[in-house]
């Protein structure tokens, strides 16, 4: 591609600083394997490195900060700047007998991450195993999984803002809830996550409770580790959500809905087998892959966009889809369950 002044000279601004690469007109990665790109894509390796774009004016308010494209859906090419940490670093803070304190870069894979700490015998993160993405994305998106969410496991975060300033939040000041946080507001849209500081255990304690997870396990109490907890999620996942290689996908497309308790009763009056959670706000989550599977969508297709055949939650690219055939895909999901059940389901993934 042919460079502009402008562009050339934002190269040459950038060259001293040595801790970050400028791209122009490049395929923006997404596990979804959805063909979009960017204007331009910007990555960085330091705290530092965001502070100099900021203040050379690359970085500005029309930036797109992504993880690792796990939980993005583009439906079109993205007229703008695309903005990603690579920011690498795993620091121990802090060791004692009973626990560990490790600040870790928001660029670093997740799943690299739980395995890092479970081969240091570190408790904590094992459950959430595999969960794609990067650390910086865990803690904005606040993932979770087998009775663990991250936030759990989160002392503070540390970020930039678009205004240059750096600002450390304790896990209680983030806002915490079902897949959400402070950072998902549209206030904190350019407030970007550099860092992310871990309390986890040295001493043994699992959650287990997670009905699927005790069958993969070895009935023998000795024999439950941190690695055989790590495979056994290892293999759960793999045997209902698609490898991405192999299937884009986004994992969970939706998130599932929580409705007040009387239009719970109704509905569980229809739908006794209807599998549900009681929130402690008297509210009830219930399952959405559930609603999907019973409104018969499970392997269905429009077009290349498909639901999966193993799960409901998911949606699937099965080859040369759009972000357009996955959102008609959607739409037409959301519509069918709030026809059947009266409940109003929404995206987990983020449509840009
Ligand atoms: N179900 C069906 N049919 C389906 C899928 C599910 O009947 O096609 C039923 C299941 O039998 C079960 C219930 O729905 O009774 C819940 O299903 P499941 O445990 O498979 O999914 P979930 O609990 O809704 C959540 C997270 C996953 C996480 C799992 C495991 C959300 C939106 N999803 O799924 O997270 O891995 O729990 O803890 O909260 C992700 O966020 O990308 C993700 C994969």
């Amino acid at each position: 591609m042919i460079m502009n002044k402008e562009q050339s000279a934002l190269n040459e601004a950038m060259k001293p600083q040595g801790e970050y690469v400028v791209r122009y007109d490049v395929l923006i990665p997404n596990t979804f394997g959805i063909e979009a790109r960017a204007r331009c894509y910007v990555e960085y390796s330091s705290a530092e490195a965001l502070l100099a774009l900021i203040t050379q004016g690359i970085v500005t308010s029309s930036c797109l900060h992504i993880g690792e494209g796990s939980n993005l859906l583009f439906v079109g090419d993205y007229a703008g700047t695309i903005l990603h940490s690579h920011i690498m670093s795993i620091e121990l803070l802090h060791e004692d007998a009973q626990r560990v304190v490790v600040r870790v870069g928001a660029g670093v894979k997740w799943d690299d991450f739980v395995a890092y700490a479970v081969s240091r015998e570190w408790y904590g993160t094992e459950n959430l195993s595999l969960i794609p993405g990067e650390v910086g994305a865990a803690a904005v998106q606040n993932i979770g999984a087998y009775g663990v969410e991250v936030k759990d496991l989160i002392q503070c975060v540390e970020t930039i803002n678009l205004q240059g300033e750096k600002r450390t939040y304790s896990a209680d000041a983030c806002a915490y809830g079902y897949r959400e946080s402070l950072f998902k507001r549209p206030a904190m849209k350019q407030t970007f996550v550099t860092h992310v500081t871990f309390a986890l255990s040295k001493e043994k304690q699992f959650k287990l409770h997670y009905g699927a997870l005790r069958q993969h396990l070895p009935s023998e109490e000795t024999q439950i580790t941190l690695s055989t907890v790590r495979s056994a999620i290892i293999n759960i996942r793999n045997a209902k959500l698609p490898d991405p290689r192999e299937l884009g996908n986004a994992g969970s497309f939706f998130m599932n809905p929580v409705v007040e308790r009387q239009q719970f009763e109704a509905l569980l009056a229809n739908y006794p087998d209807m599998p549900h959670y009681a929130q402690s706000d008297g509210r009830v989550k219930i399952p959405a892959g559930w609603l999907i599977d019973q409104c018969g969508w499970k392997g269905k297709a429009i077009g290349p966009a498909a639901v999966h055949d193993q799960q409901a939650l998911v949606l699937v690219n099965r080859g040369g889809a759009t972000g357009a055939d996955i959102l008609a895909l959607s739409d037409a999901v959301r519509d069918s369950v709030l026809k059947r059940f009266g409940v109003e389901i929404w995206p987990e993934v983020n449509v840009i």
